[in-house]
């Protein structure tokens, strides 16, 4: 039985109770509300669901009201020499040139010593947020007496991840009164090993707040006003500066020559001066960054990591000097050519997605199955590769070339070319610069 109203004046519909309906009652409230051809989007959303029902249920029940699902192609990225070991990397992404892009890039690097990258920290920090009114000195006494509470009594939470090694590295408390009247936090660092860690954290902190707060009920020294100590909220940070990872290529200048670099020099000096550009201005940081994000969202999706988490920690790590900036950086000196990046990430190679999606679990195995300071690692480099790869297109032939040569085949399946008009315009545009008005044209042609 829906229930629901429809608010013409408004073009409102909203319901109440959607989220107990079974997948077919949620799937006919939405074809009768907004649907011209409830048929065909009936058909639509069926023909995305998986033929086997098992696999089906599981990718359902990732989240909530589940009706269909939206593919991402999975591509893989070969030729990645990181550290002496070779890789195939697997990309999930929708725009088409990136994997090409990465594979150019490792491609190119292959004979030229490879990727080299090293984990700096694997840090990761929670907070629980508080309100004090009292005495500032009061408060750090009893921090200090509580502090050996707070780890105690989240043994039954961190037994097994010390067993392993990680565990709780410290809590400190932060007075950050000068920002916001009474506010302090709990500020804790945490060594997750091989799991991202947000629900150890989360659970972590829970515990904490709780323990706070119930023992300043009964701390002596405090006034009744200092006792009602008001937890704000307990969560972990995304912001990772002390979860970083390094890659980075590097050559003589000389040996940068290929089909693509008839100048060598010219071109380090080319590509040093936008990789600067990027360093000094904000709306250039932001288009080369998201180039960088294009490799390293698709290997985080692919291999079953929050990219939100990600995208949104990487970003403030670009800003940490105070002006959003480049993640990666360029030296040529010496007759050498340096190319590298420092990035926050925190990633798990266990739990969450990783033992559940099939697809990961296929992806997680093709990088031979990696720790998660590895696919840090690999994560890092596929940032980088592709950041070359866009720099060397953007300083030499422009990126439109090697763009739209990527993209002819989405232009042609736009206009629903059929397999024969395909194979001619592919090679037409073999010869010729692809655009989007030149595709238009050419097909107008053959089919005239
Ligand atoms: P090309 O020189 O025409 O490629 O480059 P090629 O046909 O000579 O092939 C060379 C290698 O490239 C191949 O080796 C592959 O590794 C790879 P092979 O496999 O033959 O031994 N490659 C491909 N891999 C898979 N499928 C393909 C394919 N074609 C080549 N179809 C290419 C063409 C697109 C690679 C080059 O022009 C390039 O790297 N362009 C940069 C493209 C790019 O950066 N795309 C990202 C999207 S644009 C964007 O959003 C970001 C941006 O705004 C960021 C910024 O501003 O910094 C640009």
């Amino acid at each position: 039985m829906f229930v629901f109203s429809k608010n013409k004046t408004h073009m409102r519909n909203t319901i109440s109770g959607f989220s107990k309906f079974s997948k077919s009652e949620k799937i006919e409230w939405l074809l009768n509300t907004y649907f011209s051809d409830k048929d065909s989007a009936r058909t639509l959303v069926q023909r995305y669901w998986n033929t086997d029902e098992k696999l089906q249920k599981l990718h359902d029940e990732f989240i909530e009201n589940t009706i269909t699902n939206y593919y991402l192609p999975l591509g893989v990225a070969p030729n990645f020499l990181i550290n002496d070991t070779f890789y195939t990397i697997p990309m999930a992404i929708e725009e088409s040139s990136v994997v090409a892009a990465a594979s150019k890039a490792s491609k190119f690097w292959l004979n030229r010593g490879g990727f080299k990258a090293e984990v700096l920290s694997t840090e990761k920090i929670g907070q629980v947020h508080f309100i004090y009114k009292g005495d500032f000195e009061k408060l750090q006494s009893f921090f200090a007496h509580v502090k050996p509470k707070l780890i105690s009594e989240t043994a039954s939470i961190t037994k097994n991840m010390e067993r392993r090694g990680g565990g709780i590295l410290d809590i400190e408390l932060r007075d950050k009164t000068s920002d916001l009247p009474n506010y302090y936090q709990l500020h804790a660092t945490f060594e997750t090993l091989d799991a991202m860690g947000a629900n150890f954290i989360n659970s972590c902190l829970e515990q904490f707040a709780s323990t706070f707060k119930n023992e300043a009920q009964s701390f002596e020294n405090f006034t009744t006003e200092e006792k009602n100590i008001s937890i704000v909220m307990s969560i972990l940070s995304n912001y990772v500066p002390q979860c970083l990872v390094r890659a980075e290529v590097s050559c003589k200048v000389e040996d940068l020559k290929s089909k693509d670099i008839p100048n060598p020099e010219e071109f380090a000096q080319k590509f040093k001066q936008a990789v600067q550009i990027a360093e000094v201005e904000t709306y250039r940081a932001v288009t080369h960054n998201k180039g960088i994000m294009n490799g390293i969202d698709a290997v985080v999706l692919a291999t079953g990591n929050d990219f939100r988490a990600v995208e949104a920690g990487v970003h403030a790590y670009a800003s940490k000097d105070g002006k959003y900036s480049s993640l990666t950086h360029c030296s040529v000196e010496n007759g050498i050519f340096k190319f590298w990046i420092e990035i926050p990430l925190a990633l798990g190679t266990v739990g969450g997605l990783t033992s559940l999606h099939p697809l990961v679990k296929f992806s997680l195995e093709m990088l031979q199955k990696p720790t998660a300071k590895d696919l840090m690692k690999i994560v890092a480099v596929a940032g980088l590769a592709q950041n070359f790869a866009a720099l060397k297109s953007l300083t030499t032939t422009g990126i439109q070339e090697g763009h739209m040569k990527m993209h002819l085949m989405n232009i042609l399946n736009q206009f629903e070319a059929t397999e024969t008009e395909k194979v001619k315009l592919i090679e037409h545009f073999k010869k010729n610069v692809v655009t989007h008005s030149a595709v238009v044209e050419a097909i107008e042609r053959i089919r005239k």
